[in-house]
C-alpha cells in the first residue's frame, strides 16, 4: 500500500500540534500515521492529531519515556514490534453496541434468514461474518437474531466467523461478558433467554451462554492482509470501520468483499460508509446502507 499523507512535513516539523504533558509534533503525529497505515489500513490527518495525543499520552507515561519522539523512535525500531501492535490498540476505534443500526438486524430477520435456515435446515452450508466485531456485541446481536428464529441453529452447518485486528477486544469477545448497561438495547426476553447473570470480581455481569457462542468462531484478521479463508459468505457485517480508511483503500475492500459472497450475499456497512468504485456495479442497494450481491459484471472471486 503506498501511503499519500495528507501531513506535510516539509513544512514546520517541529511544529506542536496538541500538547499537554508532552508535545506532539507534526513529524510526530505523520510518522505515527504512515505506521498505522501500513499495518491497518487506517488514515489520519492532521485533524487527528488531538485524538492521537489523548489515545496515546497516558500510554507514553506509563512506560516511562520522555515523550512522543522517543515513542516514535521506539515503535519504529524492531525492538518495539510489541509496543508497535500495543499503539493499534491504543488508536483503534472500538465502539459497538448490541443491535447498532437495528435496521440491519430486521432485515436479517425478517429477508435474508428465512431462506439461509430453509437451507440450513435441508443440509446446506450457511456463513455469515461480523468483519471487525470488536467486543462481540455484533456477532452475538447476529447470533440472536438466528437463535430466535431457530433455536437450534448450531445443530446445523450453520456459523458465524466474527473477526477484528485487534486481539485485546477480540479476548472481550470470546469472554462475552457485559456491564448490565451494555445489555439496555437487548430486550428483555432476549436477556432472559441468553445471558446470565455472574459476580466478574465484585462486579456484576451478564454473561452470553454457552450455545450462543458455540454459533461463533473468533479469529484475529486484519482486513489489510491476505484473507485465509476461501468463503463463499452469504452475509457479511462490515460496519463503522471502514470510515477510517482512505477512499482508495475503501474501495478496493468492497471489491474484495464482493469476491467474497455467495449469489445473492448480502453486505451490510455502516451509517456514514457507501459502496464505491468499481464494486459499485456488483451490488444493488436494497435499503439503508444494505446491499444485494449481484456480480453484474462477472469479474468476481478477487
Ligand atoms: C468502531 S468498531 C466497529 C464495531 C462493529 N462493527 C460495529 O459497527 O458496532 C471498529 C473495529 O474495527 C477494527 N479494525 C480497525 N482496523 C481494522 C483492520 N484493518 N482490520 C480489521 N479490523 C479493524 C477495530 O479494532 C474496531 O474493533
Amino acid at each position: 500500500m503506498t501511503f499519500a499523507s495528507a501531513i506535510d512535513t516539509r513544512q514546520s516539523p517541529d511544529e506542536c500540534l496538541a500538547s499537554g504533558e508532552y508535545p506532539l509534533t507534526r513529524r510526530d503525529l505523520s510518522e505515527i500515521a504512515a505506521m498505522i497505515y501500513a499495518d491497518a489500513g487506517i488514515y489520519l490527518n492532521e485533524s487527528k492529531a488531538s485524538l492521537v495525543y489523548s489515545r496515546l499520552s497516558k500510554h507514553i507515561r506509563n512506560l516511562g519515556l520522555k515523550g512522543f519522539r522517543e515513542y516514535c523512535t521506539l515503535v519504529a525500531s524492531p525492538a518495539g514490534a510489541a509496543e508497535r501492535r500495543e499503539m493499534l490498540s491504543h488508536l483503534t476505534t472500538n465502539f459497538t453496541r448490541f443491535f447498532r443500526e437495528n435496521h440491519h438486524f430486521e432485515h436479517l430477520k425478517t429477508d435474508v434468514l428465512p431462506d439461509l435456515l430453509a437451507r440450513a435446515r435441508n443440509g446446506g452450508r450457511v456463513r455469515i461474518w461480523s468483519a471487525a466485531c470488536s467486543d462481540g456485541q455484533e456477532p452475538y446481536s447476529i447470533a440472536l437474531t438466528v437463535l430466535s428464529l431457530m433455536p437450534n441453529a448450531a445443530d446445523y452447518d450453520f456459523r458465524i466467523l466474527a473477526t477484528d485486528i485487534d486481539p485485546k477486544i477480540l479476548s472481550l469477545a470470546r469472554a462475552g461478558a457485559y456491564d448490565g448497561n451494555a445489555l439496555e438495547t437487548v430486550s428483555p426476553a432476549m436477556r432472559k433467554q441468553f445471558f446470565r447473570e455472574v459476580d466478574a470480581g465484585g462486579r456484576q455481569k451478564w454473561q452470553v451462554e454457552d450455545r450462543v457462542k458455540k454459533l461463533i468462531t473468533f479469529n484475529e484478521l486484519n482486513l489489510m492482509a491476505q484473507w485465509p479463508f476461501k468463503g463463499p459468505f452469504d452475509v457479511i457485517f462490515c460496519r463503522n470501520v471502514v470510515i477510517y480508511f482512505d477512499e482508495p483503500t475503501q474501495m478496493k475492500i468492497w471489491s474484495r468483499f464482493a469476491g467474497m459472497l455467495g449469489d445473492n450475499g448480502h453486505l451490510y456497512i455502516g451509517h456514514s460508509e457507501r459502496v464505491s468504485g468499481e464494486a459499485k456495479s456488483l451490488f444493488d442497494n436494497i435499503g439503508i446502507t444494505t446491499y444485494r450481491y449481484t456480480g453484474k459484471s462477472g469479474g468476481r472471486r478477487a
